[in-house]
């Protein structure tokens, strides 16, 4: 949800800029505006659309200066279009602040500064935010900290702020509260970040600001960061673990792309040093202090959304099916406003990738305040959840920068397993034939998808053949029952299709009405598992002049005969069977989309990080 940067120091600040939001616009992309200071003021340019359209739009300006901020909009507040752009500039043009997240109580404060003689261009809560701070720094006449400082005192909401001010071109200021944010040090400069990806090409060295903490940045002097209360805090300085190459295309057309082909070194990544070679013992090194804790809990709330809450119900199969530990898996936004029932035996587990998913967190802070341990599965290390939660996992997967989730998906599915089968070794719920047994599953599942990876033409013909649907069913059960949901998620959000996905035997109580000979259905019938009761569901299906796609293990003979087509995945063990049967889904929206002119890599209205409730 919005992407931000800022760049302080002796170099051009424009380029930095533009190159930092190319990075971050996974995160937004329905408008985009830089600030630029120089020794004529604040140069303020904006355009509705992408980075692209923001850069031709500027191409003939003269964007000279060494200091500078930079947005690319997810709207919230006001529709985009030139005007909502970010940055915002204060009513007297001084002070011009870019912001990611939401004011909440911006309506009562927009009343107050109407009523004190503010007037306002646009119809965002970032404005009123920049006008606050301006109220501030003249009503107690402090500097451009200070007067950050007191207005956000009288914010609720969720930010991640720059704001420069007009003559100063050696510093600004920098604060965040539920959004993320980061500052890169080099040498006489500095850049900031809503992630890693717009800094780790100038430096590795950086501070993850804390919620409720602002820093004044100025490129001679070292940081200065308070908080909100007015306390001073030491800096504490990280390495940045991320490389160039995880967040470029390398010669791939899409991000999407490049992160489903590289699942296999995802999951060779996500196993690493975590499994015994000699004695098959998983070490899970960040909740090795919780095993007693989760082995004996009363439940496992697992809090999630969109993609990271089907992974979350695999798990639920996971735990349930081989740890014999009770498992409620909840959609995080619902969970937050039902008032549920949580005490200290419960452990509440977030799954993920960005980790810093607005309903996510809030289901975890309100868990916290119910006294029960949290845990986080997540992809991108030093995120929020990972910093709010007792212990947890990271699934390694490297940066996933297409907004539908794949490989993430895969990596959280392969650290759930992990995690159940510790768990079911430590209590006894499993035999050790059977431990051993998902352990070298497990190890050959990075070559099995590669070998499903090789189907990619083939899966593309079929794409061809449906890519005109206006509708899709997507059907599955036990453990694929999620992963028939997960199917359906990743066409809709990308190619625009209706998808809906079913529990395979939940079609004859009510969608099954929807089956005419336009209708495809993709099914999930793989040899281990309910495979006979499958089998009707697909001569169901037939009977009503469906058209099916099924996903069957090798050699299958049967389905072959009843199905349109057959796209084939390795034998494998049933509880394992989701990261092989979600990969030929994965592709067949992929293509899909892509044959209807769809952007894959941003498709329309959604971002990758979403920060807002
Ligand atoms: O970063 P998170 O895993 O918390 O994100 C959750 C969802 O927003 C995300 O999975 C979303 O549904 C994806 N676009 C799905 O591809």
């Amino acid at each position: 949800m919005c992407g931000i940067v800022g760049y302080v120091g002796d170099k051009q600040a424009y380029p930095i800029i533009i190159k930092g939001l190319k990075r971050l616009e996974y995160r937004g992309y329905d408008s985009a505006g830089v600030s630029i200071g120089n020794k004529d003021g604040i140069l303020v340019l904006k355009e509705k659309g992408k980075v692209a359209d923001l850069e031709a739009y500027a191409a003939d300006r003269d964007s000279t200066g060494s200091i500078g901020i930079g947005h690319t909009r997810w709207a919230t507040h006001g529709v985009p279009n030139q005007v909502n752009a970010h940055p915002h500039l204060s009513g007297d043009g001084k002070l011009s602040l870019i912001h990611n997240g939401i004011i909440e109580n911006y309506d009562s404060i927009k009343q107050t500064l109407i009523s004190k003689g503010h007037t306002f261009k646009s119809d965002t809560d970032t404005e009123v935010l920049v006008h606050l701070i301006e109220y501030f720094k003249e009503k107690e006449q402090v500097n451009l900290f200070e007067a950050v400082r007191l207005a956000l005192n009288h914010v609720v909401g969720a930010y991640a702020i720059i704001v420069m001010e007009q003559g100063i071109n050696n510093e600004f200021i920098a604060a965040r509260k539920g959004s993320p944010l980061l500052i890169g040090i080099g040498k006489g400069e500095y850049f900031v970040a809503s992630d890693a990806s717009p800094i780790v090409e100038y430096t590795r060295e950086v501070v993850y600001l804390g919620d409720g903490e602002i820093a004044r940045i100025n490129k001679d002097e070292e940081l200065d960061i308070k908080t909100i209360a007015n306390m001073s805090k030491t800096p504490f300085i990280e390495e940045l673990e991320l490389s160039l190459e995880a967040i470029e295309k390398g010669g791939f057309s899409s991000f999407m792309l490049k992160e489903i082909f590289e699942q296999p070194k995802s999951v060779i990544d996500t196993l690493r040093g975590r499994i015994n070679p000699e004695t098959k013992e998983i070490t899970l090194g960040g909740i090795s202090d919780y095993e007693q804790k989760i082995m004996n809990a009363d439940r496992i709330i697992i809090v999630a959304c969109g993609t990271s809450w089907h992974a979350g119900l695999i798990g639920e199969y996971l735990f349930e099916d081989l740890a014999r530990i009770s498992v409620e898996v909840e959609y995080a936004s619902e969970f937050r406003y039902r008032n549920p029932i949580i005490n200290e035996n419960d452990v509440v587990l977030a799954i993920s990738q960005s980790g810093e998913t607005a309903d996510s967190l809030a289901a975890l802070e309100l868990a916290k305040e119910k006294g029960a341990t949290l845990l986080g599965i997540c992809n991108v290390v030093g995120s929020s959840i990972p910093r709010l939660t007792h212990a947890g996992s990271y699934t390694h997967a490297g940066p996933e920068i297409g907004v539908a989730s794949t490989k993430a998906f895969t990596t959280q599915i392969i650290v759930l397993t992990l995690m159940a089968i510790k768990m079911a070794h430590k209590k006894g719920t499993i035999t050790m034939k059977k431990y051993h047994e998902i352990i070298t599953e497990l190890e050959l599942i990075p070559e099995k998808i590669e070998k499903i990876l090789k189907k990619n033409d083939q899966i593309e013909k079929i794409a061809a053949e449906f890519k005109d649907a206006t509708n899709f069913l997507y059907l599955g059960r036990g453990y694929n029952f999620p992963v028939a949901l997960e199917g359906a998620l990743k066409l809709k959000e990308i190619s625009y299709i209706h998808a809906e996905g079913y529990p395979a035997a939940e079609m004859k109580h009510g969608p099954i009405a929807l089956i005419d000979d336009e209708m495809p259905i993709v099914i999930i019938a793989t040899k281990k598992g309910n495979y006979d009761k499958v089998l009707s569901n697909i001569q169901e299906v037939k009977a009503r002049g469906g058209r099916l796609i099924a996903i069957v293990t090798e050699g299958d003979k049967t389905v072959k005969e009843l199905a349109d087509y057959c796209i084939e995945v390795p034998d494998c063990l049933d509880e394992l069977s989701p990261l092989l049967t979600n990969i030929p889904l994965q592709l067949l929206s992929y293509h899909i989309a892509l044959m209807r002119g769809c952007n894959v890599d941003m498709p329309r209205n959604l971002a990758k990080s979403v920060t807002v409730e």
